[in-house]
């Protein structure tokens, strides 16, 4: 399957943004995240009235692909209408890591790319299912 360009993902992620539901915040975000095989998944985010309930554009993503059965992926564009990088959130973070590992995420707003990180610079020390597997080994 032939891949996206970094300047290609970031118009889907574009794209992926219009359909935000920012009801309360008005703070859209769009996402598109390229799987090991080329797929390329979108996702929004998606507010609610409990405001609480919010789920990230990035999350998004992650969930469609995974309930889809892809599990490997390689890069992900997060944009966002804001002149400095809008970065994953702290939840975010944490299921990125521990579904996408040590991928690349490319920030960009509606003119131009605003940053480039990945995820070990963005959660330098994470938690993840190594330290439960540690936890059941030290049991036994
Ligand atoms: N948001 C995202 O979707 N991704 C981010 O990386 C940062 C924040 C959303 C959550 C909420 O709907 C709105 O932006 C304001 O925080």
């Amino acid at each position: 399957m032939s891949r996206v360009s970094d300047a290609e993902l970031i118009v889907l992620a574009r794209q992926a943004r219009e359909r935000a539901v920012a009801t309360f915040s008005g703070f859209k975000v769009g996402a598109a995240l390229e799987a090991a095989d080329g797929t390329v998944i979108l996702g929004c985010n998606i507010e609610n009235a409990t405001y609480g309930l919010t789920l990230c554009a990035e999350r998004t993503a992650i969930f469609k692909a995974v309930s889809d059965g892809i599990r490997e992926f390689s890069r992900i564009a997060v944009v966002a209408d804001t002149q400095s990088p809008t970065p994953p959130c702290g939840p975010c973070r944490q299921i990125l890591w521990e579904f996408c590992g040590d991928i690349e995420v490319i920030m960009a707003n509606l003119a131009s790319e605003t940053g480039r990180y990945h995820m070990r610079e963005l959660l330098p020390v994470p938690f993840d299912a190594r330290h439960l597997d540690e936890d059941a080994n030290a049991k036994r």
